[in-house]
């Protein structure tokens, strides 16, 4: 939620401002900025994308230090006077910020009382202010900054740069903040991505820790003025820059990226004459496997909905009990946690503020959470410690696809692994590893012939609501769905557990009302299949997605096959055409398919 740039160094600041604001604009779209010191502080900024941004900037801009911040609005709406950088008012000092200044109310009362005139609606403004008073009255700037994040409460990512001085200075305190070293010139970034291509030496700021960046190097400190440790390590994994190529959208890539990345996360992890499957990074024995008394899966989002699937398949095949929890809800919830209980907190960017909250409250209460995440290196990556990654390569599009399935994947290397340790026998072990290897080109086979989307389309595209269903594994196959098709066509869409439908959303249907239904060739099939005399009964048209060569495709107005594979994967290919559904949709209707509108790729802001 929101990106931060900076440079300082000894090349034109601007260029790598505006392509690092470009490599982070899905964490925030609605407003952009930029500070370069050129003599005085130069600053430009204004509500809507990069593009418009850069369509005010002056051709050149001199200068070799800046910051930079693309927005997603918290506090005050997406304007130009709320976008970042915000600017003492002598115009010498600027600052942008990334996270939730929680007392931003009493301290822009304070200030407007004592006569600051402020000219934004947002929390972060105040901060500069105090910066500035604390400059005007003899303090350095780190010592400026220090100061004033004593007074504040809340979480930040933030740089400020002043016209006086030299340097930038840096501090994180729930909000990622990475810090590219190079020679004479430095970088900095809310997450990796813009800084791949430029350095691989990087210094991840911990919470509560500040940083004073010259050309020169980098210094770091405690808020409480204490040393700290500029830990400089290397990237571990250089995804390299996520490019379009022949693509349309990134979501459309990232659709198509399925096959390579599912082996990816595949690869290494599979043991065929064993029958099992082996996550090394979680760190766990089959002996402690055998004593866990249940796992908990936290996620938000799709990352949510993989959980839900993931925990099926773990009590199905392993036979032990099995949550999957709305990461937001969790710690407000005061939940018991059990020392033996395993915790996933499942996330694609790792960056997830309500994720990251439900792992401390597990972690403040004395239990243990791994991570099942994609991105490296990553704050929830590094806050629980061990876990395992799903490598899925960088995903831009704010509509997560190839992170549902490596996640669900992931996952399901996870159940094969613990119910090896307690009662999966070593056949079934075999049969579900042979499968796994040979989903990579089920899912293949899928993409370069994928029926009927265009139908489907067709049937949505003018549609009041959608209904979505499913039952077991695919009610929340369904559910990703509905989130896709809600979140990048702005459609309205409800998914229920098939048999649920009968208990109230049925009476929402009327001739015509498009029902989305997923149905694999299952042992609830049947069911599934009595779910939808019961809308066609009420006259909704069925689209349906069902495995290749079942019968099942009579049921419908439109039916949809996957290739055939083990039920308990079949979530991997039923999701397949929901995310086509959802994207083609969104491109008829002439929706902006990677950035959808209020979205960011990243929220870390509970
Ligand atoms: O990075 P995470 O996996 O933790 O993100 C969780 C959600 O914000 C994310 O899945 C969101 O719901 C996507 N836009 C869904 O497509």
């Amino acid at each position: 939620m929101c990106g931060i740039i900076g440079y300082i160094g000894h090349k034109p600041a601007t260029p790598f401002l505006v392509e690092g604001l470009t490599r982070l604009e899905y964490r925030g779209y609605d407003s952009s900025g930029i500070a370069v010191r050129n003599g005085d502080l130069e600053i430009h900024k204004c509500a809507g994308k990069i593009t418009d941004l850069v369509s005010i900037l002056p051709k050149k801009i001199e200068g070799t230090s800046g910051i930079a911040h693309t927005r997603w609005a918290t506090h005050g709406p997406p304007s130009d006077v709320n976008a970042h950088p915000h600017c003492s008012v002598d115009g010498k000092i600027a600052l942008v910020h990334n996270g939730i200044i929680e007392n931003a109310r009493v301290l822009r009362n304070r200030l407007e009382k004592e006569g600051v005139k402020l000219q934004s609606d947002t929390d972060s403004e105040a901060l500069v202010h105090l910066i500035h008073r604390e400059i005007s009255n003899g303090s350095k700037p780190l010592t400026a900054v220090r100061r004033t994040l004593k007074r504040a409460r809340g979480t930040w990512g933030l740089c400020v740069i002043f016209e006086d001085h030299d340097t930038i200075i840096c501090a994180r305190n729930g909000s990622p903040l990475v810090i590219g070293v190079g020679d004479g010139e430095n970088w900095i970034a809310s997450d990796t991505l813009p800084l791949q291509a430029r350095t691989q030496q990087v210094i991840r700021l911990e919470d509560g820790v500040l940083a004073e960046v010259t050309s020169e190097g980098v210094k770091t400190s405690r808020f409480d003025g204490r040393y700290s440790d500029s830990n400089v390590t290397t990237l571990d994994e250089d995804w390299g820059e996520a490019e379009l190529g022949d693509y349309p959208h990134f979501m459309l890539k990232e659709i198509y990226d399925q096959p390579e990345a599912l082996r990816q996360c595949l690869t290494g992890r599979l043991d065929l004459k064993d029958g099992n499957a082996r996550l090394g990074g979680l760190g766990l024995t089959p002996k402690q496997l055998q004593k866990i008394p249940h796992v908990r899966l936290l996620g938000c989002g799709t990352a949510l909905l993989a959980s839900q699937v993931g925990r099926l398949v773990i009590e199905q095949l392993a036979r032990v009990p099995a949550l999957a929890h709305v990461s937001s809800e969790f710690r407000h919830n005061d939940p018991v946690i059990e020392n033996n209980a395993l915790h996933f907190a499942v996330s694609q960017s790792g960056e997830t503020a309500d994720t990251l909250a439900a792992i401390k409250e597990i972690q403040l209460k004395g239990g243990e959470v791994r991570g099942v995440i994609n991105v490296v290196g990553s704050t929830i990556a590094r806050q629980c410690g061990k876990g395992c990654y799903i490598h899925s390569g960088p995903e831009q599009a704010v509509a997560s696809t190839k992170a549902f399935t490596n996640m669900v994947a992931a996952l399901t290397l996870f159940a094969i692994q613990i119910g090896r340790a307690r009662s999966l026998s070593r056949t079934r072990g075999k049969q579900l590893v042979k499968a796994l290897k040979k989903l990579p080109q089920l899912v293949e086979s899928y993409l370069d012939n994928p029926g009927s989307i265009m139908d489907a389309v067709d049937a949505l595209k003018d549609a009041k609501s959608v209904l979505f269903l499913g039952r077991g594994i695919s009610a929340p196959v369904a559910r990703e769905g509905a989130l896709k098709l809600m979140e990048i066509a702005y459609i309205p869409c409800l998914a229920y557990p098939a048999g649920e439908m009968k208990h109230g959303p049925i009476a929402l249907l009327e001739e015509g009302s498009p029902v989305v239904v997923v149905a694999p060739n299952d042992s609830l099939k049947d069911k599934t299949i009595s779910s939808i005399h019961e809308c066609r009964a009420r006259g909704a048209k069925i689209i349906l997605i069902h495995e290749e060569g079942d019968s099942i495709a009579e049921e419908a107005d439109i039916a949809i096959s996957v290739p055939s594979t083990d039920p308990i994967l079949s979530p991997i290919l039923t999701v397949l055409p929901l995310q086509l559904i959802a994207y083609h949709t969104a491109l008829i209707l002439d929706r902006d398919v990677d950035r959808p509108r209020n979205l960011a790729k990243s929220v870390t802001v509970e």
